[in-house]
């Protein structure tokens, strides 16, 4: 593990420190808003040859980080290689999302195939070996509520209604998914730190779906034991957890889950978040990556306001959810500059 005194803002942050200017990284930052990426992926074929080219992997990961020297590179992958390594078939449809075999959610193998999983370790090597000593590297995976929600689906859905539906129906069995995803995210949470990850983040993107008592049980029971289970291996693994849509479920959420620190999505009250956040408890947030979009003047007040509520505190600048693919880069430069002067 990284001192805190490792010389990155990131991991000073997470260890509870506060730094003015906030670092900063935007989650989904290697993506389809930046031309290089959209050269790299043609020249992949693939999203999923992206993902599982080593030198590929490495380069959009770094293409981000080059162009807007952020605080932080995050590993570029997807979630959903998870289930493929449980031996689940999945493929991504150009403009039209992941695809999954539901058929084979009742064979799945016993374990995660790490041997599937080799060329990302190695893009997480490759990564190491360039980026900058001041430049914190994230890893991640999705939390098994999020990712269950895609392989029950089969896709992506607006509410999460077959996997919600499936719990309520057959609680026993979707528990037991649940419990492969929780063993399968630890050991694949653990190999990327032995990588060389300096912190990992948690994705429930569709935690806010779930009513608190689903939400405890699917949501921060698994993450916490996901938790649990990494620091076993990994003492003191810094680990950031983002319950998308947690609403006013996020005081359970930070007291229960055992994240090092908390992602708040753009929907949040700040001051309601502040109230319940312990306060040596980093915070990452919040903007909302339509006012990125909209830029402007909405775009500089919507900056100040985020970084009004958050800095003095430990606080990591982010949006509240990934960069939209049609953000002008000039947005985003111009919000750097905003948080740079801060
Ligand atoms: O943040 C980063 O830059 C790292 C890379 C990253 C990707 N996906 C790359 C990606 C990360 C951290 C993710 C996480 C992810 N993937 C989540 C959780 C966070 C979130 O955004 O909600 C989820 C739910 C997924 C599943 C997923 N992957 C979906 C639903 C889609 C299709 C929708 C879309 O945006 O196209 C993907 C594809 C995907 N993952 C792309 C990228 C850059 C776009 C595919 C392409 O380039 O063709």
């Amino acid at each position: 593990m990284n001192a805190p005194s490792s010389g990155k803002k990131l991991l000073e942050v997470l260890a509870g420190a506060s730094q003015v200017p906030p670092p900063a990284w935007l989650m989904r930052q290697a993506g389809r808003y930046l031309p290089e990426y959209r050269a790299l992926r043609e020249r992949a074929g693939s999203f999923l040859d992206l993902c599982f080219t080593p030198t590929l992997a490495a380069e959009a990961t770094l293409q981000p980080v080059r162009r807007f020297r952020f605080d932080a590179a995050i590993l570029f992958s997807d979630i959903l290689v998870v289930p493929l390594a449980l031996g689940q078939p999945v493929t991504f449809e150009a403009g039209d999302g992941p695809r999954l075999d539901v058929d084979a959610l009742n064979h799945l193998g016993e374990g995660i195939d790490h041997g599937r999983l080799g060329p990302i370790y190695e893009a997480i090597g490759r990564v190491k070996t360039v980026l900058a000593p001041d430049t914190a590297l994230i890893g991640f995976c999705g939390a098994p509520w999020t990712v269950a929600t895609y392989m029950v689906a089969g896709r992506g859905t607006p509410d999460q209604a077959p996997a919600r539906t499936f719990a309520y129906g057959d609680p026993r069995t979707f528990g037991r998914l649940i419990d492969r995803l929780v063993t399968a995210s630890v050991e694949y949470l653990v190999r990327q730190f032995q990588a060389g990850v300096d912190a990992v983040q948690i994705f429930d993107t569709w935690a806010g779906t779930l009513p608190p008592e689903e939400f405890r049980r699917w949501c921060i029971e698994p993450v916490a034991r996901v938790v649990k289970g990494v620091r076993a291996a990994v003492p003191g693994a810094a680990i950031i957890g983002f319950p998308r849509g947690a609403g006013t479920c996020l005081p359970a959420y930070v007291a229960q889950a055992g994240v090092t620190a908390v992602g708040l999505d753009w929907m949040i009250d700040r001051g309601f978040a502040c109230a319940h956040v312990p306060p040596a408890m980093a915070i990452q947030g919040n903007l909302d990556p339509l006012v990125l979009r909209a830029g402007g003047a909405a775009l500089d007040a919507a900056t100040d306001a985020v970084l009004a509520a958050f800095c003095g505190r430990p606080f990591i600048f982010n949006l509240g959810h990934g960069i939209l693919p049609d953000t002008p880069i000039a947005h985003v430069e111009r919000m750097l500059a905003r948080v740079r002067r801060a």
